[in-house]
């Protein structure tokens, strides 16, 4: 029999799990189906009780869900712990498996997919809600260096000491991020949707001025340098459009752009793997995506 998989949220037709899923399903010709359920509101549990009573093995969970699917799981990965967030469930007899797999899509797409190796790196991690919970535990692991900075400063310290025990991790406004350079930067805010960019203190480098003609302030002797260092990549945790950040990463001469996109796949691809114990082909999938 067909085994049964789905993405629950609220919105949820926008989703693109249904489509990386079933690629995923036809390369490795494993034998299972994966649609898209919209949960009301008050109504996520007794919705994926339901699903599973009607022979559901498991389900990716997107907003705004994950912290009651990390509530309904039985049993949680360290890294679903740490993130006190849980995007996969895995229905194993009267088990519920809670697991976060948001954190090791991004590594895998930064470390594989994008050829950057986070080990003794200096990541800078904007945001301090839900997405940098998410992400923070397996940064730390793959060997980054990281300083977390939120507009509100309170919940950057509050993230960094929750995480402190686990590798090298501060906690900053973005005020205090002046002077500073990183090899990574990434964007864990919700300010993408908004179309606004964290309030990053800009450099004097040539590539931020808008017009050849603009005097160039603080002139040579300045060591405004702006936040990224050569080779520095940036990398939005959004995708589908260039956003304000990435502009402002072109413009202050960051030397690689990333969008959200790998990382959605890579994520995908390691519940998948919670899931069927196979481990899918990424590429062609991100490439696919890429067209659409
Ligand atoms: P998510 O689950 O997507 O992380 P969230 O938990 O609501 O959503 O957190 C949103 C994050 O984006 C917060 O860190 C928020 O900063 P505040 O804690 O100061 O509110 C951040 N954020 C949203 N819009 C932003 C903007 N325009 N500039 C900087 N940070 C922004």
């Amino acid at each position: 029999m067909t085994d049964r998989y789905a993405v629950f949220g609220n919105p949820i037709s926008h989703s693109k799990s249904p489509l990386i899923h079933s690629q995923f399903a036809s390369q490795t010709g494993q034998d299972l189906s994966y649609g898209a359920v919209l949960a009301p509101l008050n109504g996520f549990r007794d919705t994926v009780l339901a699903f599973r009573t009607e022979g559901g093995r498991g389900i990716n969970i997107t907003v705004p869900f994950k912290f009651e699917a990390f509530q309904l799981a039985t049993q949680l990965t360290a890294r679903a712990h740490a993130a006190q967030a849980v995007n996969t469930l895995k229905f194993d007899g009267a088990e519920i498996i809670g697991d976060n797999t948001d954190g090791a899509g991004l590594v895998a797409d930064i470390e594989r997919n994008l050829d950057f190796i986070l080990h003794g790196k200096r990541v800078l991690l904007m945001g301090a809600g839900g997405a940098a919970y998410g992400v923070a535990l397996p940064l730390l692991n793959a060997g980054a260096i990281v300083t977390v900075a939120n507009r509100t400063e309170d919940k950057a310290h509050q993230l960094a000491s929750v995480f402190s025990a686990h590798g090298a991790i501060q906690g900053s406004s973005y005020t205090e991020l002046t002077g500073s350079q990183f090899d990574c930067v990434i964007n864990a805010t919700s300010s993408s949707l908004a179309d606004s960019l964290p309030p990053l203190p800009r450099g004097d480098c040539a590539k931020s001025h808008s017009s050849p003609d603009e005097p160039v302030t603080n002139g040579e002797n300045t060591n405004n340098r702006g936040i990224f260092a050569p080779n520095a990549l940036a990398y939005d945790m959004m995708y589908g459009k260039e956003t304000p950040f990435l502009i402002f990463a072109r413009e202050q001469g960051a030397a690689q752009l990333a969008d959200g996109l790998g990382m959605l796949v890579e994520q995908a691809a390691e519940s998948f793997f919670l899931w069927r114990n196979v481990r899918p082909d990424t590429a062609p999938v991100i490439a696919k995506l890429r067209l659409n």
